[in-house]
């Protein structure tokens, strides 16, 4: 089974970010062949400073290779480094419909909250096809905010096979982790954008800070009875203490008596317990960027062979010649 992923290099990477996908990357790695890469033409839809989006995109590498994802199992590559993407999604745009990206929800969700409202915004869904199809992907391992993205590469597929009438395209379908959605301090959705985000690789200082003094929490007094399954601090635990400590908790917020201090308090134990251990490994990559260069320059040569491929069934398919093909 092939495995494909990308997370946009937009901003510094949360524990929505890891929970929601980046885990799943890391484990999926020891049995499947995995493609991870770095969206970086995405992320030129909100950074658009070169300095920033260079940095942001190695920050990605480094937190993912920090993280564990081992460059001898899975390929981690930059979206730049495999031009072929951008050729197939201007392909698969002629065979879209206006209708079906008119009913995106990221691209009104994001021009609410502030983004520029560009044509590249608009036709972020189709770059995201491509990217996916490009590598033949049976799954794509994702947070549930980008399933309607899938299905929307997986129509692309099937527009693209019957107009030219070959099975090119295979079908993708999502992979959802249990932490669908991690909720920020402010209780919606952690995102790089909203500044409500838990940073994967944050100082610990600063950690500590957003659960204690951020982090949004209801007045219900300590003797009272709370619902575990409505609380966002609850939900943190959810993702952070092991299976009896949150036995226990769950048993303690229905009986009344926890104090949302104490949950704090310890979430900031857990997430150091978790995260702390990554933070060397980090920067010592950070101090070797040559070592992440080659890395991400041998992932590349892994995907591109493949995207190579694919584009070659592609133009062959829809009667595009060119002196390479
Ligand atoms: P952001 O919304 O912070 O910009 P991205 O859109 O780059 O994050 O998402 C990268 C990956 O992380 C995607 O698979 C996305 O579904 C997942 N993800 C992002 N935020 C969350 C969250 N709050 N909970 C669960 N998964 C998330
Ligand atoms: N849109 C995804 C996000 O915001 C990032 C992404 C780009 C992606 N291309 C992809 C994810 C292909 C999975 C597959 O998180």
């Amino acid at each position: 089974m092939r495995v494909l992923s990308g997370v946009q290099s937009s901003g510094t990477l949360h524990i929505g970010n890891y929970f929601g996908a980046i885990a799943q990357h890391i484990e999926l790695q020891h049995a499947h062949e995995c493609f991870f890469f770095i969206a970086n033409y995405h992320a030129l839809t909100s950074v658009q400073d070169a300095a920033r989006l260079r940095q942001l995109t190695l920050d990605v590498a480094l937190d993912y290779l920090a993280l564990g994802l081992d460059p001898q199992k899975a390929a981690l590559f930059r979206q730049s480094d495999v031009p072929e993407v951008c050729e197939l999604a201007w392909v698969l745009c002629t065979v879209t419909g206006m209708g079906l990206l008119e009913r995106g929800t990221s691209y009104r969700d994001k021009v609410e909250n502030g983004l520029p409202a560009s044509v590249g915004l608009f036709y972020y869904p189709v770059l995201m096809a491509a990217d996916i199809l490009i590598y033949n992907s049976d799954t794509v391992p994702v947070g549930k905010d980008q399933t309607q993205h899938i299905e929307f590469a997986r129509d692309m597929a099937g527009y693209f096979n019957n107009t030219f009438g070959k099975p090119v395209f295979k079908l993708p379908t999502a992979r959802l982790n249990e932490a669908a959605i991690v909720p920020g301090t402010d209780g919606r959705k952690m995102s790089k954008s909203y500044g409500n985000a838990i940073e994967i690789f944050g100082e610990p200082k600063a950690i500590a800070r957003k659960y204690k003094s951020e982090f949004k929490t209801d007045s219900t007094p300590v003797e009272a009875p709370k619902d575990p399954d409505t609380c966002n601090l609850f939900a943190h635990l959810k993702l952070l203490a092991p299976p009896e400590e949150l036995e226990d908790w769950r048993q303690r917020y229905r009986k009344g008596g926890v104090g949302y201090g104490h949950v704090k308090t310890r979430l900031v134990e857990l997430y150091e317990a978790r995260f702390g251990p990554f933070r060397e490994r980090r920067a010592h990559l950070a101090a070797h960027p040559d070592e992440v260069e080659d890395i991400l320059r041998a992932g590349a040569q892994r995907a591109r062979a493949v995207a190579q491929r694919v584009m070659h069934d592609v133009r062959t398919a829809c009667g595009i010649v060119t002196a390479r093909s």
